[in-house]
């Protein structure tokens, strides 16, 4: 499997575990048997509300001494509801003492979108705060300062369009070591790829599956499958895999991190075994044809009437 590089020197496994829509009562052992089957990277957030089940297969592995905390990567994000200064870094000591560790190896700012800090999430324009009320740069700082106290090794964003990207990074000699996004073969993300490239910011590939089990409210009527999408189905058949391993292994080709959700053994155990396919230029060239800049997660529902939040990805 790929290897994502940080400047410093870490590495970190390409593909790793989703745990956003993992049910409390069955990520534990989704974790626990990714843990035990070779996975090396999990990624978590605040507001998926399982950080704590999540925490409890790092004790139970850990204490077994099959695999130890320094062996995996473990990422979780900033809940948009703690970008005020005072209230960073104990978000992220809650996230910490959720997941039983001591140091996160990364640690991202979910959105580029700020709410008070009651609000888990928003109903009405009132529920946000303003980027001129907790500019980008207030949080940042504070992420920077979680690094330097070794809370957490690396930090970065998500959900950042290269606008937004450019306006943090003008103010900080901090640049973001990662930036994940939704990015599948309708979303391919070809421009912020590049511009994440050029700029020494890693990407990881959220959604990848096209999130099939997100809740209805998000879903358009006739949004396509990218499962059943018959070109990633031939090629599935072509290489004998499953169309699954097919989108995971194109994001983990494309040098992405990669981070399908699962809480099933058998495709936990299937998605991590993408990477030994190899998708060949004819494959690439017909997965190129399909982006159609479709968002599964299409960030609507920060964009509330009244509130000072439009096209949160420039698009
Ligand atoms: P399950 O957890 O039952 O395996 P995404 O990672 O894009 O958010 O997609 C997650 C969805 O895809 C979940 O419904 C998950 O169901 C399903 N899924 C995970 N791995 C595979 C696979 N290899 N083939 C088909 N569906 C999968």
């Amino acid at each position: 499997m790929k290897k994502l590089k940080f400047k410093n020197g870490d590495t970190m496994d390409a593909i790793g575990l989703g745990t956003w829509k993992s049910e409390k009562g069955k990520v534990t052992e989704a974790v626990k048997i990714a843990l035990n089957n070779g996975y090396k990277h999990i990624d978590c957030a605040a507001t998926y509300g399982n950080e704590a089940e999540v925490g409890e297969a790092f004790s139970e592995v850990f204490k077994k001494g099959d695999v130890k905390r320094e062996d995996i990567w473990v990422t979780s994000k900033l809940w948009n509801n703690a970008h005020k200064k005072e209230d960073v870094i104990p978000a992220l000591k809650q996230t910490l003492k959720d997941l039983q560790l001591d140091y996160l190896d990364l640690y991202l700012m979910h959105w580029p979108v700020a709410f008070k800090p009651d609000v888990g999430f928003p109903e009405k324009a009132e529920d946000f705060l303003s980027l001129e009320e907790v500019p980008l740069i207030e949080t940042w700082n504070e992420m920077v300062k979680a690094k330097e106290q070794g809370l957490v090794k690396h930090i970065g964003v998500s959900n950042f369009s290269i606008p937004t990207l450019e306006s943090l990074m003008k103010d900080t000699d901090y640049i973001p070591e990662m930036n994940q996004v939704e990015l599948h073969p309708y979303l391919q993300q070809n421009k912020l790829l590049e511009f994440c490239s050029k700029n020494g910011i890693n990407v990881t590939a959220y959604s990848p599956l096209g999130s099939g089990d997100r809740p209805d409210e998000m879903k358009a009527a006739d949004e396509k499958s990218l499962l059943e999408n018959p070109v990633i189905v031939k090629i599935a058949k072509k290489h004998g895999a499953s169309a699954g391993q097919i989108l995971i292994k194109w994001s983990e080709q494309r040098g992405t991190a990669v981070i399908p959700k699962s809480t099933n053994e058998e495709r936990i155990k299937q998605n991590l075994m993408s990477a030994g396919y190899q998708l060949d230029e004819d494959d690439m060239k017909e997965i190129a044809d399909l982006d159609y800049h479709f968002r599964y997660v299409n960030g609507k529902f920060f964009e509330l009437e009244g509130n000072s939040y439009e096209n949160i990805y420039d698009d």
